[in-house]
C-alpha cells in the first residue's frame, strides 16, 4: 500500500520513532525526522529512510520546549515548501519519556518531566502544527498498553498516556470537520532503549513480560513502526478517535 504523503515523526532519532519513519518511508511518505539533540541518530534514521526508497529531512525539536514551537512550525513550513508540498499529511507524536517507580519514590520533578513532555508537549505541538495539517490529514499519538492494564510502579507514566488518549479523542471531534483523523497507537513492551533498555536487555524482565502476552514475547520496534504505517494508510481512512493496541495480547 502506498502512502504518497508528507509525514513528521517526533523523537525519530532512535527506537519506535525511527521504525515509524522508516516504515512510512517504505510506503512512499516523505518524512521529517525530528530529534531533540541527537543529530547523529536522526541522520542515521534519515539514511535508513533513503535506503527504504524515501525522502527525509532532519529538524531539531524538543517537545518540552513549547516556546520553540512557533519557530519550528515556520521551519517545517519552509521544508514542506521545498518539497513542493505546502501541507503536512501525517503527524506522529512519538517522543515521550517514562519515570518508573512506586508511589513513594516519584518526585515532583519526575512528575513534571513526564507530564510536561508527554501531555503538555504533545498537546501544544498539535496546537502549533494544526494550521499546517492537510485536509484529510492524520495525527497518530503513541500511547501504551499500560492505559488498559495495570503494572505497579508505572502510575505517572500510564496516567500521562491516558491523558494523551483522551486528548486525541476530543481533538478527533474538533478536527473532524477538516477531515483530520486523530488516533492512538498503544504498544506493549517493546525492545528499545526505553526504561533503560530493560525490555531488550533484561532477560528476566523479558521472560516475565513475554509470559504475560498471548503471543509469548515482547515486541520488536519494527512491529510498532509497521503498525503506525498501517494505521496511516488509506485502508483505515474511516477510523478516527480510536486506540489501536499493538502488544501481542498483553495481560488479556
Ligand atoms: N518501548 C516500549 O516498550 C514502549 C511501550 C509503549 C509505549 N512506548 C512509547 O513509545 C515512544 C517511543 O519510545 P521508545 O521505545 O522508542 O523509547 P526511547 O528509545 O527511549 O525513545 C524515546 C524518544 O523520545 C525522545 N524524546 C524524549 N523526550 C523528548 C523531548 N522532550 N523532545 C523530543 N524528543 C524527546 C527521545 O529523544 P532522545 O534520544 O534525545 O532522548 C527518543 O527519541 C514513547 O512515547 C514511549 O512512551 C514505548
Amino acid at each position: 500500500m502506498t502512502i504518497d504523503k508528507t509525514a513528521l515523526v517526533t523523537g525519530a532519532n532512535r527506537g519506535l520513532g525511527r521504525s515509524a519513519a522508516v516504515a512510512l518511508a517504505a510506503r512512499g511518505a516523505r518524512v521529517v525526522v525530528t530529534h531533540r539533540g541527537d543529530a547523529a541518530g536522526a541522520e542515521k534514521t534519515a539514511e535508513q529512510v533513503r535506503a527504504a526508497g524515501g525522502t527525509a529531512a532532519v529538524l531539531r525539536l524538543d517537545i518540552s520546549d513549547v516556546s520553540s514551537f512557533a519557530p519550528f512550525t515556520a521551519e517545517l513550513g519552509g521544508q514542506l515548501e521545498r518539497w513542493g508540498a505546502s501541507r503536512l499529511d501525517i503527524l506522529v507524536n512519538n517522543a515521550g519519556v517514562g519515570v518508573f517507580g512506586p508511589l513513594e519514590t516519584v518526585t515532583t520533578d519526575d512528575f513534571d518531566t513526564v507530564m510536561g513532555t508527554n501531555v503538555r508537549g504533545t498537546f501544544f505541538l498539535i496546537q502549533s502544527l494544526a494550521p499546517l495539517l492537510a485536509q484529510g490529514g492524520h495525527i497518530i499519538n503513541v500511547s501504551t498498553s499500560l492505559t488498559r492494564h495495570t503494572s505497579p510502579a508505572t502510575s505517572v507514566y500510564s496516567a500521562s498516556k491516558a491523558a494523551v488518549e483522551a486528548l486525541g479523542r476530543t481533538l478527533a471531534a474538533e478536527l473532524g470537520p477538516r477531515g483530520i483523523r486523530v488516533n492512538s497507537i498503544a504498544p506493549g513492551p517493546t525492545a528499545t532503549d526505553f526504561n533503560g533498555g530493560a525490555m531488550r536487555d533484561d532477560a528476566g524482565m523479558r521472560r516475565v513480560l513475554a509470559g504475560q502476552t498471548a503471543l509469548g514475547r515482547v515486541g520488536q520496534p519494527e512491529e510498532i513502526g509497521d503498525a503506525i504505517a498501517a494505521l496511516a494508510a488509506e485502508g483505515l481512512h474511516w477510523a478516527t478517535a480510536q486506540r489501536v493496541e499493538v502488544s501481542g495480547g498483553a495481560l488479556l
